[in-house]
């Protein structure tokens, strides 16, 4: 097992970059890692010649009030996570290196679609998202990049991204890693105390509930997992939404995307599957 080689700066990054064999992975991560990032890793092993990992809390995508201070931070646990999942380079920037002071502070617009879902209730954190994930794209100049399906709203404004801007890299959606009881793994699951962790699994079982109901229609759908996030009134909900696979509206048949947020206590869960909507045949 070879340790990852670390850059903490962008000329760093640059130089470790040129030297790497092609095509070029970049798996972007706040850190914290659990066994959902060690599957990108290793979904981006199996397609490129090196891979970058970047660990970095992006302070853009947080609210005020939110999570960035105490956002969870495991650096060596991660860089030897990383280190057991064959990562090459390991890009760990200061704050400032990633938003130098004295920038002009453009960023990336997401447009209406990061209003919606989670853009409704982070207003800006889309906005957030995008510009860090295009300056890591410019820095390390990946051929393909690799994010969770568990951010399905994430993905999907990074792919439209990629292709409005021209951007010539491949993003690669990996599918949700889960608990054996369904949970879907996050790094914000350890905020959670034992009685919110029990409650927590609602959400994957509502989005179940749904997705089995999928041949009875869209109303069938929304109603299967309501009934199920009805039992866990200490949950508190901030969305349940179909829509069609690109987040538009919910198709009356064909393939469709569950989407879930709630609030366990004050930890925010979110998850989402896809649902076949009417007749399969
Ligand atoms: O999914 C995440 O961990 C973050 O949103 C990302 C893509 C690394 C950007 O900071």
């Amino acid at each position: 097992m070879t340790r990852p080689a670390v850059a903490e700066t962008t000329a760093e990054l640059a130089r470790l970059r040129a030297a790497l064999p092609g095509p070029v992975a970049l798996v972007p991560t706040m850190g914290a890692l659990h066994e959902g990032h060690r599957t990108l890793v290793r979904a981006a092993r199996g397609r490129a010649g090196g891979v970058v990992v970047s660990v970095f809390v992006n302070p853009t995508q947080f609210g005020p009030g939110e999570d960035l201070d105490r956002y969870p931070r495991t650096w060596d646990a991660d860089l030897a996570a990383l280190a057991e999942e064959g990562a090459d380079v390991v890009f760990h920037p200061p704050v400032e290196e990633v938003y130098p002071p004295g920038a002009a502070g453009v960023t990336v617009h997401p447009g209406p679609l990061g209003d919606v879902l989670e853009g409704a209730v982070r207003p800006g954190h889309f906005a957030g998202v995008l510009t860090v994930v295009a300056k890591l794209f410019g820095l390390a100049r990946p051929d393909l990049a690799f994010f969770g399906e568990k951010d399905y709203q994430q993905l999907t404004l990074i792919r439209a991204m990629v292709r409005e801007l021209v951007l010539p890299l491949e993003v690669v959606g990996v599918p949700t890693v889960r608990e054996d009881d369904g949970l879907a793994l996050s790094s914000r699951n350890r905020y959670l105390t034992p009685e919110q962790r029990v409650t927590a699994v609602t959400l994957s079982r509502a989005l179940r509930a749904g997705a089995d109901a999928g041949r009875h229609g869209a109303d069938a759908v929304l109603a299967a997992a309501s009934a199920v996030l009805a039992g866990a009134p200490d949950l508190r909900q901030d969305y349940l939404a179909l829509t069609d696979p690109d987040l538009g509206p919910a198709p009356s048949t064909g393939p469709a995307r569950l989407l879930l947020a709630a609030r366990a206590g004050g930890t925010r869960l979110i998850d989402n599957t896809s649902v076949q909507v009417g007749d399969p045949r």
